[in-house]
């Protein structure tokens, strides 16, 4: 039987996490593929020394690269630095690489999918957008006969955990991120990539450069994160029929006009997207042949990130055609903030309850507290609902702005 000899580069949630899979999942995978996949070098810098699998680990990069029988390599350091030059090294090398690292993808993505292409080895990336997600290879593979204009979804674990558990099981902000980091879901060693939104945003600019076939730079995508949702403001919105999500969306058309976003936005109970709860994120797919297409699943955690980067390993073992999947950088996608008219939650507060008192007089609130009120706008641009909040704000009140996503 064939052994297909593998590297894993950083062995921390996920790559540990692939090391599991394959012993777990490997009579399975043998008797699908007939094939053996074994893991034979391990690159950390942490210490490994009492670990059952110590002789495989090496601090080396150099390990792996001159190691000939080592024919795929699975990249989960994280970050750019030095992830960036290992996982360009092993391509050059001649081996094939997978990595579930969505800021290497999303900025460095067109040298990567280049240099893959240029030596006849794949890189593959699956498990980068949404964890468990088939994103990558619907929007690649059975959907690709579909123009795809519209993309509404969760795209952070993390978040979305945090907002649930706040909302439901009325748990601190705090309390929810520390649980969501044992769960090793939080990106290491600091989460704020996924409070403010950064992770989401690299995820929807991979799946745009996707779509568009051209680079879409994640500073280009309007990014806000969940810092400023209170606990008041997601009973407001429950009081109102709804929830509020880290949303991100692109939409677009095939010339390079996009509107792509990360932000906290208001959505009904009825929306598919309310009831994507914990850490399971979900996407919407606007396909005009096939109309709408849901894809949910985990969207972090070890083993189910783990065992979409052994599907990506042993799909590079299987194919001979090794032409890469590729994003142009010639032309950056103009990501411009179109304005649209768009309904708008908006939650007041204060500790005023008179203030509040005369402001439900002026607006037609729909949810309202001692200290606090909440209503709906009509469809209208960005500019003016932000006229409206400053208005609001000279009666020395907090205003707070969700866009209303809709289906
Ligand atoms: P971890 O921090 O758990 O693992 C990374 C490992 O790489 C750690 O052991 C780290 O050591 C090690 N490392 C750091 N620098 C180097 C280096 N120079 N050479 C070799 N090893 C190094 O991260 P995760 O496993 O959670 O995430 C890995 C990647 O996967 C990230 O890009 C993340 O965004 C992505 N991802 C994570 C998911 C999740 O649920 N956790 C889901 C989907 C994607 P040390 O701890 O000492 O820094
Ligand atoms: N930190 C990320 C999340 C990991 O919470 O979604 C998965 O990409």
């Amino acid at each position: 039987m064939e052994t297909v000899k593998i590297a894993i580069m950083g062995f921390g949630t996920i790559g540990s996490g692939i090391a599991e899979v394959l012993e777990k999942q490997r009579n399975v995978i043998i008797s699908r593929t007939g094939r053996v996949y074994e893991v034979t070098k391990i690159l950390d810098i942490r210490d490994f020394s009492l670990h059952p699998m110590k002789d495989r680990f090496t601090k080396n990069i150099e390990d792996i690269l001159n190691d000939d029988s080592i024919s795929v390599v699975a990249e989960s350091i994280g970050g750019t630095k030095p992830a960036f030059e290992f996982v360009m090294s092993c391509i050059k090398a001649g081996k094939h690489v997978v990595s579930s690292n969505k800021e290497l993808v999303a900025t460095k993505g067109v040298e990567i999918l280049k240099a893959a292409q240029e030596a006849g080895v794949g890189f593959l990336f699956e498990a980068s957008v949404g964890g468990t997600l088939p994103l990558i290879s619907s929007i690649t593979g059975i959907l690709q006969a579909n123009s795809i204009s519209k993309i509404d979804g969760i795209l952070n674990g993390t978040t979305n955990y945090i907002l649930t558990n706040i909302e439901k099981k009325k748990i601190s902000f705090e309390h929810a991120l520390e649980r969501a980091q044992d769960l090793g879901y939080a990106e290491t060693p600091d989460p704020s990539a996924d409070i403010d939104g950064h992770d989401a945003a690299r995820k929807i600019a991979i799946l745009a450069s996707l779509l568009y076939g051209y680079h879409m730079p994640v500073s280009r995508v309007a990014t806000e994160g969940i810092r400023g949702v209170s606990s008041f403001d997601l009973e407001l919105a429950q009081n109102l029929n709804g929830t509020i999500k880290l949303i991100a969306s692109c939409y677009g058309d095939n010339y390079g006009q996009a509107r792509v976003s990360v932000r906290p936005a208001y959505i009904f109970k009825t929306h598919r997207l309310a009831s994507v709860d914990d850490v399971n994120n979900m996407v919407l797919l606007d396909c005009n042949m096939s109309g709408i297409v849901s894809v949910y699943g985990r969207g972090a955690g070890k083993l189910p990130t783990a065992a979409v980067m052994v599907g990506d390993i042993i799909e590079l073992t299987q194919r001979s055609d090794f032409s890469q999947l590729l994003w142009d950088s010639e032309l950056v996608l103009d990501a411009d903030r179109q304005e649209q008219p768009l309904r708008y939650f908006v939650t007041v507060y204060s500790d005023n309850k008179k203030l509040i008192t005369k402001l439900v007089e002026q607006v037609d609130a729909g949810s309202i507290t001692d200290n606090s009120a909440a209503f709906f706008t009509s469809r209208i641009m960005r500019s003016e609902a932000e006229k409206l909040k400053k208005k609001l704000e000279t009666y020395n009140v907090t205003v707070k702005l969700y866009e209303v996503v809709e289906e």
